[in-house]
C-alpha cells in the first residue's frame, strides 16, 4: 500500500512495508527491505547515511544495517538516543559534521529511523547541508508514524524554546513498518489512538468506525492498521497541502492540543507519573468539546472510545498527592501560553459535526476554568 502526494511538483511518497520475512538474518544476497530496494532503484549517489534511535529494539537496528549493507557497503551508521534533550544544536552539528568529513552530496541520502526527536533534527540537517539533499524516513514511535513523518516541519529546541530553531523541508519517503509496529511498546501503542481519532473527527467518519473494532487494532492486524494510519495521514495532508506554513487550515490538526500542552507542561514537575503526549490530546479532545457544547452526544462518543482502550479521559490518577488547586491554576494559565495565540484570546478547534471543524477561540474565561474542573481534574 502507497499512499503520494505532490509539493511544488515534487513526488513524496508513504509506503507500508509488511515485512514478511520478519527479523530474520539470512545469508540472502540481495537486499530484501523496500527501502534498501528503493535506494537501488532510485536517484541517489549511494553513499547512505542511517541515523538510528539507539532505543528501538535491537534487533530492528541489527536486522536494518545488514540488509542495507548487503547493497551499500559503504553504509554510515550514527546511532542515538531520541531523547527530547538530544533536540539540540550539539546533534544537528554533530549530524553536518559528519556529512562534511564523509564528503556527502546533494545527491546522498540521509534515513532517520526513529520518533519525532529523531525525524525533526533529521529533518533540519536534510535541509541545511548543501541547502538540502535526500531524505528517507522510518517512523518508529505513534506519534511519529500517525503525525510527525510528515508535514514538513523540522526542528530543534534552543535557548529553551521547544522548536525555535526549524524550517519546512519535506520527507522524500516514508516507510511504515509491520516489524516496527509490532515492537512499540503497548501504552505507547495505545497512546497512538487519539491522534488518529482526532483525524476521524476533522475529517473522516470512516476512522471512527475503524476504531471502535477494537480486536483488530490491539492484535496490532497490519492490514487494518495501516488502512487506519493512511486514512489519518491523508487527513494530515489535506490540511497542511492547503496551509503549509501552518496559518490557517492546518491549525485544524491541533484539535485538542491548547489543552493538551497544558496539561503536559502542568505535569513536567518531578515525582508525577508522566503523561504520553497521545493520552493528554485525548483529554484534551474531551476538553476542547466540553467548552464548545458541554456533555452531548460527541463528547460521550470520545470519551466511550477512550474508555474502549483504557486511555485517560481526566488525570486525577496523575496527581494523586499534589496540590489540586494549584495545578487547575498552572493548566489554566498554560492554555495562554499557547503557542498558536495570536490575538488575547487562546485558541482552540470547534466541532461543528463529526469530519467539520473550524478554528475558533475561547473567550470565556469562565468556561475554560469550568472545563478544567469538570473534565481535567475532577
Ligand atoms: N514535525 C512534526 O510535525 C511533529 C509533530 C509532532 C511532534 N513532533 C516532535 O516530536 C517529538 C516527540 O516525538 P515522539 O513522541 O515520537 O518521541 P521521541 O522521538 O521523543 O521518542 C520518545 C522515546 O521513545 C524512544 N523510542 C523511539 N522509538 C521507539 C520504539 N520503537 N521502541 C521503544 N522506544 C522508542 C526514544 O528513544 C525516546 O526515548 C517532539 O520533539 C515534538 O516536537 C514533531
Amino acid at each position: 500500500m502507497k499512499l503520494n502526494y505532490k509539493i511544488n511538483n515534487k513526488n513524496h511518497k508513504i509506503i507500508f512495508c509488511p515485512d514478511r520475512e520478519g527479523l530474520k538474518i539470512t545469508n540472502k544476497k540481495k537486499s530484501y527491505t523496500t527501502i534498501a530496494k528503493d535506494l537501488l532503484k532510485n536517484y541517489n549517489d549511494r553513499k547512505v547515511l542511517l541515523i538510528v534511535d539507539k532505543n528501538i529494539d535491537k534487533k530492528i537496528i541489527s536486522y536494518l544495517i545488514h540488509d542495507l549493507e548487503i547493497s551499500f557497503k559503504n553504509l554510515e551508521v550514527i546511532r542515538i538516543s531520541g531523547s527530547k534533550k538530544n533536540k539540540d544544536t550539539k546533534l544537528l552539528f554533530k549530524i553536518i559534521d559528519f556529512l562534511i568529513e564523509k564528503k556527502f552530496t546533494k545527491k546522498s541520502v540521509i534515513i532517520s529511523c526513529g520518533g519525532g526527536v529523531i525525524g525533526d533534527v533529521c529533518g533540519l540537517a536534510s535541509s541545511l547541508y548543501l541547502r538540502g539533499l535526500i531524505h528517507y524516513h522510518i517512523p518508529t514511535t505513534m506519534t511519529a508514524i500517525i503525525d510527525s513523518c510528515i508535514g514538513g516541519k523540522t526542528g530543534i529546541n534552543y535557548k529553551g524554546i521547544i522548536n525555535s530553531i526549524g524550517n519546512y523541508y519535506h520527507t522524500d519517503r516514508v516507510y511504515i513498518s509491520r516489524n516496527i509496529i509490532n515492537l512499540i511498546p503497548e501504552r505507547e501503542y495505545i497512546a497512538g489512538i487519539p491522534e488518529i481519532l482526532k483525524c476521524g473527527l476533522i475529517s473522516n467518519k470512516k476512522i471512527i468506525s475503524m476504531l471502535l473494532e477494537q480486536d483488530k487494532i490491539l492484535k496490532r492486524d497490519f492490514k487494518f492498521i495501516s488502512e487506519l494510519i493512511k486514512l489519518s495521514l491523508q487527513t494530515k495532508i489535506k490540511f497542511f497541502l492547503k496551509d503549509i506554513m501552518e496559518l490557517n487550515k492546518r491549525l485544524n490538526l491541533n484539535f485538542g492540543h491548547t489543552f493538551a500542552h497544558a496539561i503536559e507542561m502542568s505535569l513536567k514537575t518531578k515525582n508525577i507519573e508522566k503523561i504520553r503526549h497521545g493520552e493528554a490530546v485525548g483529554i484534551g479532545l474531551l476538553c476542547e468539546i466540553f467548552y464548545k457544547e458541554g456533555k452531548k452526544e460527541n463528547f460521550n462518543l470520545v470519551k466511550n472510545i477512550l474508555n474502549m482502550y483504557g486511555l485517560p479521559t481526566d488525570i486525577n490518577s496523575h496527581i494523586k498527592k499534589m496540590n489540586k488547586a494549584k495545578i487547575k491554576k498552572n493548566i489554566f494559565e498554560y492554555i495562554f501560553l499557547d503557542k498558536k495565540r495570536i490575538g488575547t484570546y487562546p485558541r482552540y478547534i470547534e466541532l461543528i459535526k463529526i469530519g467539520k471543524s473550524k478554528i475558533s477561540e475561547m473567550k470565556n474565561f469562565g468556561k475554560i476554568r469550568d472545563t478544567i474542573k469538570k473534565i481535567v481534574i475532577t
